[in-house]
């Protein structure tokens, strides 16, 4: 099974930054976004990772590419880990596709459809991190246990904060999984059928692909995936796996992505205790 990892956007929300840095190689702890979210999907089982990009955004090719220029120097001065570093980065098994125009996230999926050649896969958002690649492997045995059914990752989020996401109303099957009846693109307060938001990792059937080739443009004038996914439902079953909030991060917004960089960085047994410090001593004051 491919992962697909759309990253083809403008990332208007970090502009002026993202004027020449695209917001998927924004630094996440010790390593960039996009590359947090390859090696999770290589973790869970994938056979290759497909990366939707713009051509606007070649700095992620050269992230993935060997430079073995600058791993020679390294090596001549002595910084074997470093060298080392650089030369993963660019022999992780990343190949490309490209939209022409950020047309929405269903359009940005559909350009990988050549590549996923008909078969069930992923999608992983290239601004969501999940560090533990047991999330996205128990999708995969959930989608399998349902006759290859499409399963979204969904997170309980406040109440009053469900008019930002897309939201699922399902059946409670126990054990965090849910057959959604339904999906609802960022709904009011009041009418939302639950607290629980979409959030970044699906694993999809092959007729997913196949609805968001004859997608029309939905909101805002963009392909969107929820319009397909909900065509679809109409015809198959769809799962939701919950997880837990503490598992998954959005590095979406500049708030989301200091937020997502403070709290891993806290989990990193290097960097952790003295950001636990600076930051007690900075809250103190
Ligand atoms: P977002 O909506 O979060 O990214 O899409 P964006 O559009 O780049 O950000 P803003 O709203 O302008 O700040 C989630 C992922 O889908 C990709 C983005 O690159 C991001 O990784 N995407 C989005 C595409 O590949 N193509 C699109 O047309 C839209």
């Amino acid at each position: 099974m491919k992962a697909i990892i759309p990253a083809a956007g403008l990332g208007t929300r970090f502009l002026p930054e993202t004027k020449v840095e695209p917001k998927e190689l924004l630094l996440l702890v010790d390593r960039p976004v996009i590359q947090h979210i390859v090696e999770e999907a290589l973790a869970a089982g994938v056979d290759g990772v497909v990366i939707v990009n713009s051509r606007s955004k070649q700095a992620i090719n050269e992230h993935f590419s060997p430079d073995s220029e600058l791993v020679e120097l390294l090596r001549r001065r002595g910084k074997e880990a470093l060298a080392a570093m650089v030369e993963h980065a660019g022999s992780l098994p990343v190949s490309f596709a490209y939209q022409d125009e950020p047309a929405g996230l269903g359009d940005a999926i559909h350009c990988a459809a050549q590549q996923v050649g008909g078969e069930p896969f992923i999608v992983s958002l290239g601004d969501v991190v999940l560090p533990d690649p047991a999330v996205l492997k128990r999708m995969v045995e959930l989608s399998q246990e349902h006759d290859g059914a499409s399963v979204i990752a969904v997170v309980p989020v406040p109440r009053d904060e469900v008019d930002r996401f897309g939201v699922i109303d399902g059946v409670d099957l126990g054990q965090g999984v849910y057959r959604i009846n339904h999906m609802v693109e960022k709904p009011a307060v009041d009418e939302a059928p639950s607290n629980l938001a979409i959030f970044g990792r699906y694993v999809l059937s092959p007729a997913v692909m196949e609805a968001l080739g004859h997608a029309k443009p939905g909101k805002g004038g963009e392909i969107q995936l929820t319009d397909s996914l909900e065509e679809v439902l109409a015809k198959e079953e769809m799962y939701a796996l919950v997880i837990d909030p503490e598992q998954g991060f959005d590095t979406g917004t500049p708030l989301s992505w200091l937020e997502s960089n403070v709290a891993l960085a806290l989990r990193d047994p290097k960097l952790g205790p003295p950001l636990e410090s600076y930051l007690k001593g900075l809250l103190e004051k």
